[in-house]
Order: structure tokens, then sequence, then C-alpha cells
């Protein structure tokens, strides 16, 4: 093992120790949640679990390497300069959550060289563990794992996420409603992490959504390119660092999405 990779699974393990100790906190408070406070609208909700979530993590990355950078959904960003950066969503699917809905998962992803470079996903009240190292492959709980054949949209389950912006939410009710009678079928699951680890192992055939945050997507996109599926925006050009938009697939339906995308007007 070079000195490179070694260092690599050893973020990751960090990653992996983070993710499951703020997950079993999660576990432990859900179904309680009786309060939450809103941020920018009555669509953005965040509770008590998301702040000590993101602490359990923080706590964790930052004893293990106090140089990195930190970005994280609930605090601001640390150390911009650094050279990597730790890209963390404590509890994607807060709202799920805030309903005793059993649909959420941590999401944790360490970004150096202008690449995602390791990955977690943990859904906790499945004790799923979805890993990825850049080049080495994905696994859940250990076992490689690799996105759906499914090569025809009509055969292929979709899921996306509804953005905050009016204008955009009317935008993917456009998408929605060109995909709807072409798919096999599309959900809202509200969990963009655990829909884009669904994709990577073969469950979903695709994701979209128009306006992530880095910390929906980082680690998910890592999964979905190392279990061998496509990740774009909805133009099928590359996902920029600063990128909101992202189509993740299986990639053997990914031209028949884009083709749908480029119909809408
Ligand atoms: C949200 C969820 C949702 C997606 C939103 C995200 P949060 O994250 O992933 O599915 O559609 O865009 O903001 O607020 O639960 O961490
Ligand atoms: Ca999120
Ligand atoms: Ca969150």
């Amino acid at each position: 093992m070079t000195t490179e990779a070694q260092t690599r699974s050893e973020f990751l393990m960090v990653a992996v120790e983070a993710a499951r100790e703020a997950g079993s906190f999660l576990k432990e408070r859900f179904g309680t949640i009786d309060r939450y406070d809103l941020k920018t609208s009555h669509h953005d909700l965040v509770t008590e679990a998301d702040r000590t979530a993101e602490r359990i993590i923080l706590e964790r990355i930052g004893k293990a390497y106090p140089d990195h950078g930190i970005l994280s959904e609930e605090s601001p960003p640390r150390r911009t300069d650094a050279p990597y950066r730790w890209v963390i969503d404590p509890l994607d699917g807060t709202t799920n959550y805030a309903h005793g809905i059993p649909f959420f998962g941590v999401s944790i992803a360490l970004e150096g060289q202008g690449e995602v470079l390791v990955g977690v996903i943990y859904d906790p009240l499945r004790d799923e563990l979805y890993t990825a190292i850049r080049d080495e492959g994905a696994e859940r709980n250990g076992k490689p794992l690799a996105v759906s054949r499914i090569a025809d949209l009509k055969g292929s389950l979709l899921a996306t996420g509804f953005p905050l912006r009016p204008r955009l939410k009317e935008r993917n009710l456009q998408i929605l409603r060109a995909f709807l009678p072409r798919a096999q079928s599309v959900r809202r699951f509200g969990s963009a992490a655990l829909c884009l680890a669904y994709v990577a192992c073969g469950k979903l055939e695709a994701y979209w959504d128009l306006s992530l945050h880095r910390w929906d997507m980082a680690a998910g996109y890592l999964l979905v390119q190392e279990a061998g599926g496509a990740c774009t925006d909805l133009q099928g050009g590359e996902v920029g660092p600063e990128g909101r938009e992202l189509l993740a697939s299986n990639g053997y339906i990914h031209e028949q999405l884009l083709d749908v995308m480029k119909e809408i007007p």
C-alpha cells in the first residue's frame, strides 16, 4: 500500500468513526423531537439533534486533524485556505427526523486537490454504512457495491428533492412532469445523501436535484462515481465545487435522462 493510499484509508477510518458516533446519537434521540427552529424560511428546519450530531463529528475530526478545513451545515466554515476540507452534513433529512419518519443519514466527505477523496454516508436506523475512497471503489458495510444495470428509462426508479426557492420548485415540477410518464416511477424521500447512496447500490437508477449544497452531495457524489455511476449537472456538464445541480445515475440511463431534460422548455 502506498503512503497516499494509507493516508486515505486513515481519513476514511476517522470519517467512519465520526459518522457512527453521530449516527448512534441520532438513533437514540429519534422519535423524541418536539421542537425545531426555522432557518431561512418555514421550509428550512433545524433541531437540537442536528447541532449535537455536528458537535460530535467536529470534535472527532478536529482531534484527528486540527489543521484541516471544515465546511459543515450548521456552523461557519473553518480554516478556508487549508489544503484538505471536510464537508459535513450531520443530519441529512431533518424534516423527516423532526416528524419521526425513519429516513435520514449522516454524510461526511474529505476534499483535497479539488477532488472528493473519501466519502461516508451512514444510515443509523438500518445500520448501513456506505463508504468510498477515490479510485478504490465503494462499499456497503464492507462489501463492494455497484450501480444497477437497468438501461431503459421505462424500467427505472428515479428520485428527486425539491428546492427551497419557489422559482426552482416550479422548474422541478416541470422536470417531474416530464419523468413521471416515462420512468417506472419517481420518489421524493427527503434525504439527498441516502438517495445518492441508493443510486450507488442499485436500489434507485437515478437521483436529481436543482439546489443542493456541497454538504448534501460531496460524499454521495464520490459513492456514485466509485460504484460505476455517472454524476453531472442537469445539462450534462461537470459539477463544479460551487455547483448546486446534480444528476446522479447508474450511467446506463444518463443520456436518456439528459435527453428528457433538453426537451423541457
Ligand atoms: C435536505 C435534504 C432534502 C433535499 C434538500 C436538502 P437537510 O437536507 O437532503 O432531501 O431535497 O435540498 O437541503 O436540510 O435535511 O440536511
Ligand atoms: Ca442536507
Ligand atoms: Ca442537514
